[in-house]
């Protein structure tokens, strides 16, 4: 398409504010709460030439290798052929093997099963205001541990291991720390954790995100280990979170859940009050031998 009125490929590396823009304009087309960080899309542009398509100077597309993954973003705008950028993108990233969009993205969506991609997992994101937070009690035996800035990174470690029980995998260190402790989200006061006479239980762990108009608390992630479950400790670990969120000032709540999920969370959260708002779908390269 390089030079057609649909817009120009050009090599030239955009700002990290016009990228963050384009990725952030495409999800709150669809509902989605802004999960881009400027860090994540700069790391991204910076390990791979990535390709990038623009309309009169304007960035309207953008593909980046994250690894595997092929970080995709066309703008909406009138007289646009988005299938056209959509697929300048897809061929000139060539290794890539997944990517994320928005599920309701029809028009990508087409363009992805075209390619030979198929949908496979899918995230669905889900809200709850906060302007009635209540805090549901913990269950008996169990008390909130707090992070003090003295012994953090012994309790990191416990709430490391107590991750990889429940999600029943084993994953290191240092990727847990990578995505819960190192990102400048990382606050001590929203790691709401129990703690039973055997040690760290169950966790729910929140972050503060800037959206284009609002702060909104996400819940990176809530886990409990077996021998706690079934007792109420997954709710009232998200209520004292969800209260924390609303004692900040802050109007709402956010969360990704995969929609298989083995746990069944999708349900419990809707339970809790929670309605899906959104969701993306992971589309995977198919093999070409099938
Ligand atoms: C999901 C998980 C956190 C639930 O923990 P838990 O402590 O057993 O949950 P709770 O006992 O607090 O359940 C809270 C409420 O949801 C309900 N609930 C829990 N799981 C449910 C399900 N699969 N379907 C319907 N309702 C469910 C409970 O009945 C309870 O409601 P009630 O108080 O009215 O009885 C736990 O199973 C887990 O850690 N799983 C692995 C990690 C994971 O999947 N985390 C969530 C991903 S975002």
């Amino acid at each position: 398409m390089s030079g057609s009125s649909d817009g120009e490929t050009s090599p030239r590396v955009p700002d990290a504010g016009e990228l963050h823009q384009l990725f952030r304009d495409q999800d709150h087309r669809f509902g989605n709460v802004e999960e881009w960080s400027l860090q994540q899309l700069n790391a991204a542009a910076a390990a791979s030439p990535g390709c990038y398509v623009r309309v009169a100077g304007i960035l309207v597309g953008a593909g980046l290798h994250d690894g595997q993954e092929l970080l995709l973003a066309v703008a909406s705008r009138d007289g646009l052929d988005r299938a056209g950028v959509a697929m300048t993108l897809l061929h000139r990233s060539p290794g890539a093997q997944e990517c994320w969009l928005p599920t309701d993205d029809r028009e990508l969506a087409a363009v992805m099963a075209a390619q030979g991609w198929r949908p496979s997992t899918v995230d669905l994101q889900m809200r709850l205001p906060l302007l009635r937070t209540q805090q549901t009690p913990l269950p008996h035996g169990v008390d909130l541990a707090e992070l003090t800035g003295g012994e953090d990174n012994v309790m990191h470690a416990a709430v490391h291991e107590l991750a990889c029980e429940a999600w029943d995998m084993d994953s290191h260190l240092q990727q847990f720390l990578d995505r819960y402790v190192r990102p400048t989200t990382y606050d001590a006061g929203l790691w709401v954790l129990g703690r039973d006479h055997v040690g760290v239980c169950g966790a729910a762990i929140g972050q503060v995100l800037q959206v284009p108009d609002a702060l909104v608390g996400k819940v990176a992630t809530l886990a409990v280990v077996p021998r706690a479950r079934g007792r109420g400790l997954a709710a009232a670990l998200l209520s004292q979170l969800c209260w924390r969120f609303a004692a900040r000032g802050l109007l709402l709540a956010q969360l990704g859940v995969n929609a298989n999920n083995r746990s069944g969370a999708p349900t419990m959260y809707r339970h809790l009050g929670w309605a899906q708002a959104s969701s993306r779908t992971c589309w995977r390269r198919g093999d070409p031998g099938k």
